[in-house]
């Protein structure tokens, strides 16, 4: 049956006409969204990018500056774009394993794989949840590496009530969309280190302006403000997803059609205005979509058999979505057969652990993460999107109570 709603795949903030009407000729764009979110973190600065791609670049561009170490370690699991991102930035990506039920690094393969030969440690919040990012600097400093943060899914998560992204030497967010705050396509790139942030800030001054990329966010932007909603989403998005869904090609079905060829430019001054003025709705809707997520973790923590991915001790995390442990494959393959093409906001995060993507293969051919193949083969995810009824969220538990009981 045909659904006339369709819930998004993760919980956005959604523009108001009154963000659209901003005047970029008549105050600093830039400075207002960066003095913003240098609030919204508590900290001192934060530097705004065309995407969490471009912002992890001109981290890793801007750390190049201070070291002449070349390797890069990565989750296993976690987006391709991370991948990308370091081999654009002419560095050398090196997997370490996740844990057996969660994507945060396993401690021992990372212990294994630092070395004096290190730049940085990308440690990853993923989905919103706090990944232990303590343990990570702890291993990384060890042998004098630097942290990169990738909090790209989780802004506004807290870890002891300071933001994630501040604690490594640099962090970074993404303002990409479908993203709490989104300008279609953003970053942010923060850091606490004076000589870092001068880094930072000379890479990012010297990225071009790219008008005809502007202009293709902001109609992208427009277009977002129009259709984010639920009458909106099967046209932006649910179309798009089955037809990919019915061809079998599950990378583009998510996403993961990643490519080198991504733009490196300066955001424009009226997307940076967008963006300061939806940020001042961002605490609101944080605390909105964390009461809505507290009933509906209720309800899938009490199905037995599966596992969601929760925070670190005294985290405080974010929540766009849930990321659902099944089992066994064969039954998270089960749920999605009943639920992803049906608009319900259930569906994947990344179809694979990196190395097993055709373009990244080539720069992994001997690494051993099995752990993360694991978890990319029994994880899906769950909408956090707050106009998914919770009717539609009681029968999504159903399907996964059955799928466990069935199997
Ligand atoms: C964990 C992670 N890191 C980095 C990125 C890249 O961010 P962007 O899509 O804004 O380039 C993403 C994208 O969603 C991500 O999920």
């Amino acid at each position: 049956m045909l659904k006339v709603t369709e819930a998004a795949p993760t919980a956005g903030l959604a523009l108001s006409w009154r963000d659209l009407l901003v005047l970029p000729f008549f105050t600093k764009a830039q400075n207002s969204l960066e003095r913003k979110l240098a609030h919204f973190l508590g900290i001192e600065d934060a530097q705004v990018e065309c995407s969490g791609t471009a912002a992890l670049v001109v981290a890793l561009e801007a750390l190049k500056t201070i070291s002449n170490r070349k390797q890069v370690v990565i989750n296993a699991y976690t987006c391709p774009w991370v991948a990308l991102a370091v081999i654009k930035a002419n560095l050398i990506p090196v997997l370490a394993d996740s844990q057996p039920q969660h994507f945060d690094y396993c401690e021992k393969s990372l212990k294994s794989l630092v070395n004096q030969q290190t730049l940085a440690v990308v440690h990853t919040h993923l989905a919103g949840r706090v990944a232990d990012v303590e343990k990570t600097i702890a291993v990384a400093k060890s042998v004098g590496a630097y942290v990169v943060e990738d909090a790209a899914q989780s802004l506004g998560a807290k870890l002891h009530n300071k933001s994630v992204g501040t604690f490594g030497d640099v962090g970074f967010y993404s303002l990409g969309v479908g993203k709490g705050l989104t300008i279609f396509s953003g970053g942010v790139v923060v850091s606490g280190d004076l000589q870092i942030r001068q880094a930072l800030r000379r890479v990012g001054d010297s990225l071009p302006r790219n008008y005809l990329f502007e202009s293709r966010r902001v109609v992208e932007l427009f277009a977002y403000f129009i259709l984010y909603r639920p009458l909106g989403m099967g046209l932006a998005f649910g179309r798009h997803l089955r037809n990919k869904l019915k061809r079998g090609n599950l990378i583009q079905a998510v996403g993961d059609d990643c490519s080198f060829d991504f733009p490196l430019h300066k955001v424009g001054a009226w997307r940076m205005m967008i963006g300061a003025s939806a940020a001042d709705r961002l605490p609101d809707f944080i605390e909105r979509t964390k009461k809505i997520a507290e009933k509906r973790l209720a309800q899938l923590t009490k199905i037995p058999g599966v596992s969601i991915v929760l925070d670190a001790q005294d985290g405080e995390g974010v929540w766009p979505f849930f990321i659902v442990q099944m089992p066994s494959e064969a039954m998270r393959d089960g749920v999605l057969d009943r639920l992803w093409d049906k608009g319900l906001g259930v569906g994947r995060l990344f179809i694979h652990a990196l190395k097993d993507y055709d373009y990244l293969a080539p720069f992994f051919a001997n690494c051993k993460i099995p752990n993360a193949q694991t978890f990319a083969s029994r994880t899906f995810i769950i909408t956090n999107c707050i106009w998914l009824s919770e009717r539609d969220f009681a029968r999504i538990c159903d399907v996964i109570s059955e799928q466990v009981a069935y199997v």
